[in-house]
């Protein structure tokens, strides 16, 4: 059925007394009470020994919610060998083949492991119910879903032939084996990057995030359920380096399919480059990496419409999705409006433990984000650049990490606040005299080197174009009169530009090509 009309995974509300809400209680009163084992899986292997480390539920860091350990360097060979053994038989499989298991894995998803999913989502990372079900279930649904379907669609593609030469296409599987990084920010990012490859052929090395070891194992084995064999993934929660190291130093890494940091990202290049010579074929990289998102708002903007979806995409899930708006340019004109507007949304909004279901935002992943958010926050609290906390600005660890949803203005254009990727639930304003409202917008690019998202909000539809040509080469994903976060797959293929990363657009019709190797043939009669 979905074959034939695309549709989304709905998502599930939870109202209070409903039997979703009452199964995602049970889910998350278990997770809450026991400790779960993460093992590392290296083909027929189940490795539970020395499982010394632990995730923690960041609104209550003195709980652990799963054990696991790090693989080893010699384990994460291992699971190379496993890899290059296991290609060949699976890469041969027709991809119909291949594309039933991941619609499995999504009916899967959809129901059985559903509460499961959003449980270890909100316990672990820190989500509330809405934040967790719109990722951990339909999202994760959704790319396995549409990812299945583009490939078929893919696979259909003909070229010419004349009357004396037949050219067929067979979209191969790369030859070697893919890394796949993944963040803690969407557990449905850790689905998607190593199934991807794998639907198109290829056998992928999994790196969950430290952070998302549960989420992102329960996935692993709702593929297992599905009939994603041993051997195809492996699954190797591990010491970044080291993983870094072992990956780009095998002639056969085929590609790296990351999501994380610029920085991190960035070595992984390098590396890459050191190793060039010892390659049995160019590895590709990509990546989705951070972004410095914009909200740009003109003199003729819908007040509540800048103050709701400022609120919503700064502070919703504490600001940690890659594309939560982070600086606001706001005219004076209408400023103090807007501000008024985001002060009575601030009052109403809760930060809490996530199993408090009114919470709308909740503790930051760790101690490091904690941290690095605290010292933005003191920075601004110094006043340099003519910093003024107009909301929030207060910050509690004692319990868990607790920042709380933050608003800054700032009066220098090229502050820290403004250009910095903090990664938290901290919004940075810059009110512009509207008469420059121009010279602001030329501005935007080149304030900082991301390109993932941005927004114009205007009511004045010739202000709003002539935005969105000035603005084309600042972002991959831009959003007219719409808060910067929230792509659905499907609709709004999502990537960013620039330093932001490759830009290959996970949700959309493309992204399975990345990970083919296509052979042409000509026939000559
Ligand atoms: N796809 C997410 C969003 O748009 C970000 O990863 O919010």
């Amino acid at each position: 059925d979905f074959m034939k009309k695309k549709t989304n995974e709905p998502i599930l509300e939870y109202r209070k007394g409903s039997k979703e809400r009452q199964d995602l209680e049970s889910a998350l009163a278990y997770y809450s009470k026991n400790i779960t084992d993460v093992p590392l899986r290296i083909g027929d292997k189940k490795i539970t020994n020395k499982l010394e480390k632990k995730q923690v539920i960041p609104s209550d860091h003195r709980s652990t919610l799963a054990r696991y350990t790090h693989a080893t360097g010699e384990q994460i060979q291992e699971a190379i060998d496993v890899a290059l053994q296991s290609r060949a038989a699976w890469e041969r499989k027709p991809l119909k083949e291949r594309a039933e298991i991941l619609l499995r894995a999504a009916d899967l998803a959809a129901g059985k492991y559903r509460m499961k999913l959003n449980a270890a989502t909100m316990l672990g990372q820190g989500k509330n119910i809405i934040q967790a079900e719109i990722d951990a279930a339909c999202e994760l649904i959704d790319f396995f879903r549409f990812n299945a379907a583009f490939a078929l669609e893919l696979e259909h593609y003909e070229p010419i032939s004349t009357k004396i030469t037949k050219n067929t296409m067979q979209f191969r599987g790369m030859e070697g084996f893919v890394a796949a990084i993944a963040p803690f920010n969407f557990t449905a990012i850790g689905g998607n990057l190593p199934t991807a490859p794998a639907l198109m052929g290829n056998v992928s090395l999994w790196k969950p995030s430290d952070t998302a070891v549960l989420s992102n194992y329960l996935i692993y084995e709702l593929l297992e359920e599905a009939g994603m064999s041993s051997g195809i993934l492996s699954f190797l929660p591990s010491d970044g380096p080291v993983f870094g190291d072992v990956i780009t130093s095998s002639p056969h890494l085929s590609a790296v399919n990351f999501t994380g940091s610029v920085p991190t990202f960035k070595t992984i290049w390098r590396k890459v480059a050191e190793n060039l010579d010892n390659y049995v074929t160019f590895p590709k990289l990509i990546g989705e990496c951070g972004g410095k998102n914009f909200h740009f708002v003109h003199p003729s903007a819908h007040i509540d419409a800048v103050a709701a979806g400022t609120a919503r995409s700064a502070w919703e899930y504490s600001g940690q999705k890659c594309s939560a708006c982070s600086r606001v340019y706001a005219p004076k004109s209408i400023w103090p409006k807007i501000q008024a507007k985001i002060e009575e949304i601030h009052k109403e909004i809760k930060l809490g433990d996530v199993r408090d279901g009114s919470v709308f935002l909740s503790a930051v992943i760790d101690d490091k984000a904690f941290a690095r958010l605290k010292s933005y926050i003191d920075f601004a609290k110094t006043g340099a650049d003519g910093a003024k906390i107009v909301l929030g600005g207060s910050y509690d660890d004692s319990t868990g990490y607790f920042i709380q949803p933050t608003l800054i203005t700032v009066t220098n254009p090229n502050s820290k606040l403004l250009t910095e990727e903090m990664f938290g639930p901290v919004v940075t304003v810059y009110v512009y005299e509207d008469s420059k409202v121009d010279e602001v917008l030329a501005s935007v690019k080149d304030a900082t080197p991301y390109g993932l998202t941005g927004a114009v909000f205007s009511q004045d539809k010739e202000f709003l174009y002539k935005a969105r040509d000035v603005l084309r080469d600042a972002v991959g994903n831009m959003y007219l009169n719409d808060k910067s976060t929230g792509s659905i797959v499907g609709q709004q293929p999502f990537g960013g530009a620039r330093m932001s990363g490759t830009n290959d657009k996970a949700g959309g019709p493309h992204y399975g090509l990345r990970w083919t190797s296509p052979l042409t043939i000509k026939e000559t009669s």
